[in-house]
């Protein structure tokens, strides 16, 4: 039984004192670590805060992107080693607005992914098809593709331990989500995918969400298909009577 998921990507929202407002009403009322993950993805100048105010806690935190490089002539570039150095767990790669904005590849977000597990964190690999692509219905290929180059060269446990998050980019902020069937076609095609290149247990194992518009309102019907195993929610996990909505549905 895969354990659900629950990921609040706060983008470029949040100065510090917001986030740590944030984090004093969730910290008490997140379900169990045993029954959900709960996830807060914070802008970097939050991260060591939020750390320090989620020891003990049921709330984890991850970073929203960060160099493959160890160290070095990278300016503006935040280190694997930096994010796990001050106790950040997960990190979300390749999400479409860096594919888009920021010139992000399937190679760069393969080369954080293997960073990432060097240096003991948890990725939330993105993937998703653009609207265009979705009307010429080249979906499927599209994320499987985006889904094999960045898993490229990892171990079976590594497969395994990976998070992979499926975004439709028309479904991003748009209110737009996928129906759950639809979703979970994808997501299940994504499954397919992975067993074919790391085999049936990696397959089993790893946990693939779905982000696009999900909100209170329509992520336990989400949550209840066969393949999707938590969200990646952006609008909707900034508010904390909302997120704390959110990760309730995933128990
Ligand atoms: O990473 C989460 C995301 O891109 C979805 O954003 O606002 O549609 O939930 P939103």
């Amino acid at each position: 039984m895969r354990k659900q998921v629950i990921a609040g990507n706060w983008k470029m929202n949040k100065l510090l004192g917001e986030s740590e407002q944030f984090i004093d009403e969730v910290k008490g009322q997140v379900p169990s670590a045993d029954q959900v993950e709960s996830v807060v993805v914070a802008p970097f100048t939050a991260l060591h805060s939020l750390v320090q105010k989620t020891k003990g806690t049921d709330v984890k935190i991850g970073a929203q992107n960060m160099h493959f490089e160890e160290s070095g002539a990278f300016t503006g570039e935040v280190s694997p080693e930096m994010l796990k150095d001050i106790g950040v767990e997960y990190v979300v790669l390749g999400h479409s607005e860096r594919r888009e904005l920021f010139g992000e590849t399937d190679e760069t977000v393969n080369k954080k992914t293997h960073a990432a597990f060097k240096h003991g964190l948890t990725p939330i690999v993105c993937v998703g098809e653009s609207d265009e692509q979705r009307e010429n219905n080249e979906t499927f290929t599209v994320v499987e593709n985006q889904v094999k180059n960045a898993l490229e060269g990892l171990t079976t446990d590594q497969v395994k331990a990976t998070i992979i998050a499926y975004e439709p980019i028309w479904a991003i902020g748009t209110g737009k989500t996928a129906t759950a069937a639809d979703a979970n076609e994808v997501c299940a095609h994504v499954r397919q995918a992975v067993k074919e290149f790391a085999g049936e247990e990696a397959a089993e194992a790893v946990r693939i969400q779905y982000g696009g518009s999900v909100k209170p309102a329509n992520v336990e019907e989400l949550l209840g298909q066969s393949d999707i195993d938590g969200a990646l929610v952006g609008g909707a996990s900034l508010q904390p009577e909302s997120f704390l909505a959110l990760v309730e549905a995933g128990k």
